[in-house]
C-alpha cells in the first residue's frame, strides 16, 4: 500500500505538450479517476506513474519514495490495460502465475495464490481454460487476477472497461470498485466515461489539454464547477455569457444580477464577481421547473418562452425552449413529464441554483489552484519526504 504523489509533472513530444504541470496527491487505499476528453493527457500521466513513459519535468513519490528514476519493475505496480493482454498459449492459470514465477516465489504458494485470485475474480474453476475460451469480461477479470496476484503497491487501470459492451462495463465496474475496497490498494483509474468515473471514484481529476482542470469529489465537480470546460464538460449545462449589473437583496438573499443573452438572471454571490464584471451562467436541466403561468414566486429567475420541441426519454421529458431567442433545455421527471408531451406555445420557467463563473476563469490557474489545494488537504497516511 502507498500514498502516490506527483509533482510538476509535464510530458512534451517534440512540439505537443501532452501534460502540464500536473499535482495529484493519492491518498492510501483512494480510487481517484483521471476524467476527460481523448488526446487531454490522461494515459501519459498514468504511464508516467508506472514508469512506462519518463516525464520531461516533475517527480513522482510513492510514500516517501522517489520513483521517477525507477524503471517500471522496480516500481511494483499493477497496469490494466483496455484489451486484456493474456498470453494465448497459456492457460488462465498460468497466466495468473506468470507474474509469481518471475518473481521467484514457490510452486506450491503459486498454485495456491491462483485459486485465491479465481475465487476473487468470480473465476474459481476456470484455471486451465486457454483465454480464448473465455469472453471479453471473464479475460480482463483474468487480467485483474494477475495483476493482483502480485500484491502491487499501486494499481493503475487506463479505460479498462471501453472494449466491453454496456451491460458488462456496468457490472464489471463494481467489480473492480469492489476488488479496489477489498485489498485496501491505492488506485489511479483513467476513463472518458463520466458515469464511471461518478460510479467508482473516491475524487475525479477533470483533465483537459494536458491540464487538471478540477479536482473533487462527484459532488463538487457537478454542483460547483470551477471553470467553463468543466461545466461543459460534466453533464449537460445550458451555458449563457452575461455582464454583472449590480446586486439584489440582502444577507442570504443577497443575489447578483446578471445581464446574459437578453435575459436578466439572478445569483449567488462570489467574492471574485463584482458589478461590470464578465461572467459565465450555468443551469442545469434538470434545476428548471415548468411554473404554471403568474407562478414563480419562489424562484429566484423566471422566464417565458416557447416549447420548440419535447422530446420524451422515458424517464425523463427533455423540452427545448425558446427563450428570447436562445433556446434553454429543461429536462422534465415525475408524473408532469407525461402532461407535457402533447404540450406546445407558452410556457413559464422557474429555478434556482445558477453556476456562475468569471469570464476567463483561467484554467491554469483553476487547475494548479484546486490542485495545490488537494495536495494540502490530501488525506491522511502521506508521508511528506
Ligand atoms: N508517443 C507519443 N508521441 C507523440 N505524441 C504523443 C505520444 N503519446 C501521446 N501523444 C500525444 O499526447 C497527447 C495526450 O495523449 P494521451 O494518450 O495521454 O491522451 P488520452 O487522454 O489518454 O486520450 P484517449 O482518451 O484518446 O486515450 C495527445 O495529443 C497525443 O497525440
Ligand atoms: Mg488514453
Amino acid at each position: 500500500m502507498s500514498t502516490v504523489r506527483l509533482v510538476g509533472i509535464t510530458k512534451h513530444y517534440g512540439a505537443t505538450v501532452a501534460v502540464q504541470d500536473f499535482n495529484l496527491q493519492v491518498a492510501d487505499g483512494e480510487l481517484v479517476t483521471l476524467l476527460g476528453p481523448s488526446g487531454c493527457g490522461k494515459t501519459t500521466t498514468l504511464r508516467t506513474v508506472a514508469g512506462l513513459v519518463e516525464p520531461s519535468a516533475g517527480r513522482i513519490w510513492f510514500d516517501d519514495q522517489d520513483v521517477t528514476d525507477l524503471p517500471p519493475r522496480k516500481r511494483n505496480i499493477g497496469f490494466v490495460f483496455q484489451t486484456p493482454a493474456l498470453f494465448p498459449h497459456l492457460s488462465v492459470a498460468n497466466n495468473i502465475a506468470f507474474g509469481l514465477s518471475v518473481k521467484g516465489a514457490k510452486k506450491d504458494a503459486i498454485g495456491a495464490r491462483v485459486d485465491e485470485m479465481l475465487t476473487m475474480v468470480g473465476l474459481a474453476g476456470y484455471g486451465s481454460r486457454l483465454p480464448a475460451q473465455l469472453s471479453g469480461g471473464q479475460q480482463q477479470r483474468v487480467s485483474l487476477a494477475r495483476v493482483l496476484a502480485t500484491d502491487p503497491r499501486v494499481l493503475l487501470f487506463d479505460e479498462p472497461l471501453s472494449a466491453l459492451d454496456r451491460n458488462l462495463r456496468d457490472t464489471l465496474k463494481y467489480s473492480i470498485l469492489d476488488l479496489q475496497r477489498r485489498t485496501r490498494k491505492t488506485a489511479i483509474y483513467v476513463t472518458h466515461d463520466q458515469s464511471e468515473a461518478f460510479a467508482i471514484s473516491d475524487r475525479i481529476v477533470v483533465m483537459n489539454a494536458g491540464r487538471a482542470e478540477q479536482i473533487g469529489t462527484q459532488t463538487d465537480i457537478y454542483l460547483h464547477p470551477q471553470t467553463p470546460f468543466v461545466a461543459e464538460f460534466i453533464g449537460a449545462n445550458n451555458g449563457l455569457t452575461g455582464t454583472v449589473t449590480g446586486t439584489d437583496g440582502a444577507g442570504d438573499e443577497a443575489r447578483m444580477v446578471v445581464a446574459a443573452d437578453g435575459l436578466t438572471l439572478r445569483a449567488r454571490p462570489r467574492p471574485d464577481v463584482r458589478a461590470g464584471d464578465q461572467v459565465l451562467v450555468y443551469l442545469r436541466p434538470e434545476n428548471l421547473v415548468v411554473l404554471p403561468d403568474g407562478d414563480g414566486a419562489e424562484y429566484d429567475n423566471v422566464v417565458d418562452g416557447t416549447i420548440d420541441r419535447v422530446i420524451f426519454e422515458g424517464p425523463t421529458a427533455q423540452l427545448r425552449v425558446d427563450v428570447a431567442g436562445r433556446e434553454l433545455r429543461a429536462d422534465i421527471s415525475g408524473s408532469q413529464r407525461l402532461t407535457l408531451i402533447q404540450r406546445q406555445g407558452k410556457v413559464r420557467l422557474g429555478f434556482n441554483d445558477l453556476t456562475m463563473i468569471p469570464a476567463g476563469a483561467a484554467l491554469t490557474s483553476a487547475g494548479s489552484e484546486s490542485a495545490s489545494a488537494a495536495i494540502a488537504n490530501a488525506a491522511p497516511g502521506g508521508t511528506e519526504p
